[in-house]
């Protein structure tokens, strides 16, 4: 029989519980994403820990009806460990730890970073390693060399922001909301982003690494010297002339360690893995030697999926649930 694997993420301000039958039969994927951060721009990280306290039971129960499973099904259960908001992390390392000894069932803690990328697995159950991995999420921004599962060399990282902060910070100055990766691809498929030039940082740097705060500071300028009315009727052009910036150097960066490493495949991965222009950019500068690869947008943006498909991939590194810990952040290689 194959063995069921639940995944439990919270590190962030995502709920999610997913319950996964072998490698890729995804039974459940629950997903309960606060709406208490909208007003702020930004996640609230006393508010994330206690909305994952009362969102956790729910969810979990609404995956177990979805897979028409009972607790005493599960085989294995994996959790995100690190890296994320220690209090968030926490409310799901202590559900996993007390399902694991409620169940006896092993438990794995998970890197998220790590599972950003292995969701490509879902989806593409056979892709080629190794790989070039972009990892871009609202906290991070890496790029990495595959060369099998578990073994990562970490090429370059951003210098500052984000690039999904880069796109909520730019959201949030523009007033249009959070998260603000969704809203700005949604305005720039009306804009014409030749009207404008924002800068791409780092874009001759020979390393891999990104910058994004000196992009968010020139669309900042760019507000303050035009007011408000022509801001107004241009935002759907800032929001084109922005994205196209932060593109276009993730889309060179990659193409470009895929070309300098040789690889087959280059994987996308997290929230901004969903945008649009990214892939087709990535596509058209490296899919002629490389197969582009992403998962779909419900497992790029935090999902228990990816966790629990993770913690398969490192069945054998089970612990005791006294021996869980929580950190901050902790580098993925
Ligand atoms: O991976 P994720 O769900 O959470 C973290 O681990 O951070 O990524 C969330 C980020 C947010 O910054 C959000 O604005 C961005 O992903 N995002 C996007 C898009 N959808 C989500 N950025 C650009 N374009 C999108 N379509
Ligand atoms: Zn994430």
């Amino acid at each position: 029989m194959t063995s069921i694997t639940l995944g439990i993420e919270t590190s962030c301000d995502d709920t999610s519980i997913a319950v996964l039958e072998g490698e890729s039969r995804l039974l459940a994927n629950e997903v309960s994403s606060q709406i208490e951060h909208e007003e702020y721009g930004g996640v609230v990280p006393e508010l994330a820990s206690r909305a994952h306290v009362v969102n956790i039971l729910p969810v979990f129960h609404r995956a177990l009806d979805q897979a028409d499973l009972r607790p005493e099904a599960i085989d294995l259960i994996g959790v995100t460990h690190t890296p994320g908001l220690i209090g968030s992390l926490l409310v799901g390392g202590a559900f996993a730890q007390g399902l694991a000894l409620a169940t006896a069932r092993p438990l794995v803690p998970v890197h998220h970073l790590e599972a950003h990328v292995v969701a490509n697995l879902l989806d593409h159950p056979s892709l080629e390693l190794p790989a070039v991995a972009l990892i871009v999420s609202g906290g991070h921004t890496l790029l990495v060399y595959v060369r099998e599962w578990r073994r990562y060399e970490v090429l370059g990282r951003t210098r500052d922001d984000a690039a999904g902060e880069a796109f909520d910070k730019v959201a949030k100055l523009l007033g249009l909301g959070f998260p603000g990766g969704p809203v700005i691809e949604r305005r720039a498929r009306q804009g014409d982003a030749s009207t404008i030039r924002f800068p791409r940082p780092m874009l001759d740097h020979e390393g891999y690494d990104f910058s994004f705060s000196g992009l968010k500071t020139a669309v900042l300028h760019w507000v303050e010297e035009h007011g408000p009315e022509e801001v107004e009727a241009r935002l759907d052009d800032v929001c084109a002339a922005f994205q196209a910036a932060a593109v276009e150097v993730l889309a060179d960066k990659t193409a470009r360690a895929a070309a300098d490493r040789d690889v087959p495949t280059v994987l996308l991965a997290g929230g901004v893995a969903c945008n649009q222009a990214l892939r087709t950019e990535v596509r058209e500068r490296a899919g002629g030697r490389a197969r582009v690869l992403w998962p779909r947008p419900v497992l790029c943006t935090d999902n228990g999926a990816m966790i629990a498909r993770t913690a398969v991939l490192r069945r054998d590194e089970a612990i005791r649930p006294g021996e869980f810990d929580v950190l901050a952040s902790s580098p993925l290689a």
